[in-house]
C-alpha cells in the first residue's frame, strides 16, 4: 500500500472517533511537512468547534508511531506529518525488490480495445494523426504492462465517395507512378491532385462517380485498385510507426472498409428496434439528449439519401462488433476533439440498442489542437498542414547537433541513436506532459531544453545514474544497475533530507500508475518521472555516491538504482527510449 493510503488509514480511524461518523482526512503532500492532512477544517465547520482543537484531539488518538516520526498540528488546524525514516526505507526495500516497482497488475484483468492513429488512405498524416498515435501508443502500453489484454484498433479511412476520385487519378498517373508517388510518401500531392482535377474536370467528375459506383458494387478491377492504394499507403504509415516508434503493425489496421459488409444488416437492426427515422430519403437514429444550437434533436445519419454509408455508419457497426465480437469492455478512441460529439452519439445508440451495457463501457480520449509559435494551427511557412515524417527529421536532426555540442566525444552510432531518442522523445513527451484535452504550442527549443519539464532532462538523469554506474563498477565493490534488488542487496535507508525527497518521490509510483490506468492523463506520469527527476539531481548535489563509505555508498547507489528503473519504466510506458549515455 502506498505512503498516502497509510497514513490515510491510520488518520480516518482517529478522525472517525472524534467525529462519530466517517470522514476523509484529506491527506497530501506538502511543502511545509512530507504529508498534511486538513480534514479537520471541514470537519470543524460542519461540528461548530475550533479546527486546532479537532486536529489536537485525533492525534491523541491516532496510532501513528510505527509511521510517522512527528505528527503535529500547525497553521489553522493541519495536521504536519513527517513519515518515519525506517517506514520509508522498508517501503524503498520492498518496491525495488519488486520486478513491478510498486505498480499492482489489475486484479480484474479486461479486453480493452485502444481505436487510434486512424490516418486516412492516400492522404497525409497530420500532426491530429501524431497526437492520437502517441496518446494512442501511451495508452496501449500502460493497459498492457497492467495486465489488460489489449487491442489495437488502427480504424484506416480507406472506405467510401473520395476513392472514386483516387481511383481515377492512380489510372490517369499510370499505376507505376502512382505506387510510387505514394510509396515515397506523397500523399499529400497525390491527393491534392486528384481533388483539383474533381472540382476543374466535368468529364473526371463523372469517372470518379462512376468508380465509386464500381467499387461499392464490388466490380473486381476497381477492387484491386483500391488495394493498390490502401497497400501503399499503409506501408508509407508503418514507415512513419517505426520512425516514431509506436507499436503499431500491419495487423493493427482494421480499416473502414472492415464493416462495410456489417452496413445493412446494423441498419436493418436498428430500424427493428424502432431506431431509425427517415428523415427525407435519409435514414437517421436521433439518440436521445443531442440537441442543435436552436434545439432541434440532433440526427447521426445512418444511411444517406443516395443509399450510400458514410462514418457515422461506419462507427455503428464498429463499435457493435466491438463489443458483440470481440468482447470488449472498455473501448477507448483516442481522436481530436472536434469529434467529441460524433462518438458520444455514437455511444448513445449503442446504448440504445443494447449493444454498450455495463461492465462495458466507452470512453472518448479527446485531444486539443497543435498550434505553431504563432497561436494559430500548426502550418507549414507555405500555410501548408506539416508534414509529420519532416517534422520527425527535424526533431532527430536538432538533437543530433544538441548531442555533439553537449559531447563531442560521443562516436556517431552513439550520436544517431542519442539523436533518435532524443528527438523523437522530446515530441512525443511534449504532447504527452500537457494535459491532453488543451491545445499546446509546439516549441523546438522548449521541447528540447535540458532543463525543465522535458525528455531530455529525464532522459539525462537517467543517462547520468547509468554514468555512475559505469564508474562504479571500475571500483571494488561497485555493481551495475541491476533490473531487481539494491546492488549490495540489503535493504534501502534513508536519512539524509535529499534522500528522504526522493524517496517520497519514488514511493509514489505505484498510485500514480494507478489513477493514470483510469483516466488516462499522461501529463500525470510525466509530472511524476519530472518531479522524480528534479528529486535525483537534488540527490545527487547533496549526496556524495562513489565516494562515502562503503556502506552509505551502497545504500546509495540502491537509490541510484531505484531511480532508473522508474525513470525507465516510465519514459517506455510513454514510448520513450532511455539511452543510456548522452
Ligand atoms: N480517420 C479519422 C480522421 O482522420 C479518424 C478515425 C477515428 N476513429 C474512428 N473510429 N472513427 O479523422
Amino acid at each position: 500500500m502506498n505512503l498516502k493510503n497509510l497514513l490515510t488509514e491510520q488518520l480516518a480511524e482517529a478522525f472517525a472517533a472524534v467525529a462519530g461518523e466517517p470522514v476523509d482526512p484529506v491527506v497530501r503532500r506538502s511543502r511545509h511537512a512530507d504529508f498534511q492532512a486538513e480534514g479537520a477544517l471541514a470537519l470543524a465547520r460542519r461540528l461548530g468547534r475550533p479546527p486546532r482543537e479537532i486536529t489536537a484531539e485525533v492525534l491523541d488518538r491516532a496510532v501513528l508511531t510505527d509511521l510517522c516520526s512527528a505528527a503535529q498540528v500547525s497553521g489553522p488546524g493541519f495536521v504536519n506529518l513527517t513519515v518515519a525514516d525506517d517506514l520509508l526505507g522498508s517501503l524503498l526495500s520492498g518496491m525495488a525488490a519488486d520486478s513491478r516497482l510498486g505498480a499492482a497488475p489489475a486484479d480484474a484483468p479486461e479486453t480493452v480495445l485502444v481505436d487510434y492513429s486512424g490516418p486516412n488512405v492516400a492522404k497525409e498524416m497530420h500532426v491530429g494523426h501524431l497526437r492520437s498515435s502517441i496518446i494512442g501508443d501511451a495508452t496501449v502500453r500502460l493497459l498492457d504492462w497492467l495486465g489488460h489484454r489489449v487491442i489495437k484498433a488502427n480504424h484506416l479511412g480507406d472506405w467510401g465517395t473520395p476513392f472514386g476520385l483516387l481511383i481515377e487519378h492512380l489510372l490517369d498517373l499510370g499505376e507505376s507512378s502512382a505506387a510510387h508517388e505514394l510509396s515515397i510518401g506523397d500523399l499529400d500531392s497525390f491527393y491534392k491532385a486528384a481533388r483539383v482535377k474533381f472540382t476543374a474536370d466535368e468529364a473526371f467528375r463523372q469517372r470518379a462517380r462512376q468508380r465509386v459506383v464500381a467499387l461499392q458494387s464490388g466490380d473486381e478491377e476497381t477492387l484491386r485498385l483500391w488495394r493498390l492504394l490502401v497497400a501503399e499507403s499503409e506501408s508509407y504509415f508503418l514507415a512513419v510507426y517505426d520512425r516514431l516508434g509506436v507499436l503499431l503493425t500491419k495487423q493493427d489496421f482494421v480499416g473502414e472498409s472492415h464493416y462495410n459488409k456489417m452496413l445493412g444488416p446494423v441498419t436493418d437492426e436498428l430500424d427493428r428496434l424502432g431506431l431509425v427515422t427517415d428523415s427525407g430519403d435519409a435514414a437517421c437514429v436521433f439518440p436521445a439528449g443531442f440537441v442543435g444550437r436552436d434545439g432541434e434533436p440532433l440526427p447521426l445519419i445512418v444511411r444517406k439519401r443516395d443509399g450510400g454509408y458514410g462514418y457515422p455508419a461506419t462507427d455503428l457497426a464498429a463499435i457493435r462488433y466491438r463489443l458483440q465480437d470481440l468482447g470488449v469492455t472498455r473501448l477507448l478512441y483516442v481522436v481530436g476533439l472536434p469529434q467529441r460529439q460524433h462518438f458520444e452519439m455514437v455511444y448513445a445508440v449503442a446504448r440504445q440498442a443494447g449493444w454498450l451495457r455495463p461492465p462495458a463501457r466507452a470512453e472518448f480520449v479527446g485531444f486539443g489542437s497543435v498550434l505553431g509559435p504563432n497561436g494559430k494551427m500548426l502550418a507549414s511557412r507555405a500555410g501548408d498542414s506539416v508534414k509529420l515524417v519532416n517534422l520527425l527529421d527535424e526533431a532527430v536532426a536538432r538533437a543530433g547537433d544538441l548531442a555533439r555540442q553537449k559531447n563531442p566525444d560521443l562516436d556517431p552510432a552513439t550520436v544517431a541513436e542519442v539523436a533518435r531518442a532524443v528527438g523523437i522523445g522530446a515530441v512525443k513527451y511534449a504532447d504527452l506532459s500537457n494535459d491532453r484535452t488543451r491545445d499546446y504550442v509546439f516549441d523546438w527549443d522548449r521541447m528540447l531544453a535540458l532543463n525543465g519539464n522535458t525528455a531530455p532532462y529525464l532522459q539525462y538523469a537517467h543517462a547520468r545514474i547509468q554514468s555512475i554506474f559505469r564508474r562504479a563498477a571500475g571500483t571494488p565493490t561497485g555493481g551495475g544497475s541491476s533490473g531487481g534488488a539494491a546492488p549490495g542487496g540489503g535493504p534501502i535507508s534513508v536519512t539524509e533530507p535529499a534522500e528522504r525527497a526522493l524517496a517520497l518521490e519514488l514511493l509514489d509510483f505505484g498510485a500514480v500508475i494507478g489513477t493514470v490506468e483510469q483516466n488516462l492523463e499522461f501529463h500525470r506520469l510525466a509530472g511524476h518521472l519530472h518531479a522524480v527527476a528534479v528529486a535525483f539531481n537534488g540527490f545527487f548535489e547533496h549526496c556524495p555516491v562513489l565516494r562515502a563509505d562503503p556502506q552509505v555508498r551502497d545504500n546509495r547507489l540502491a537509490l541510484c538504482d531505484l531511480t532508473a528503473r522508474v525513470l525507465r519504466q516510465g519514459l517506455y510506458l510513454l514510448g520513450i527510449a532511455a539511452p543510456n549515455r548522452m
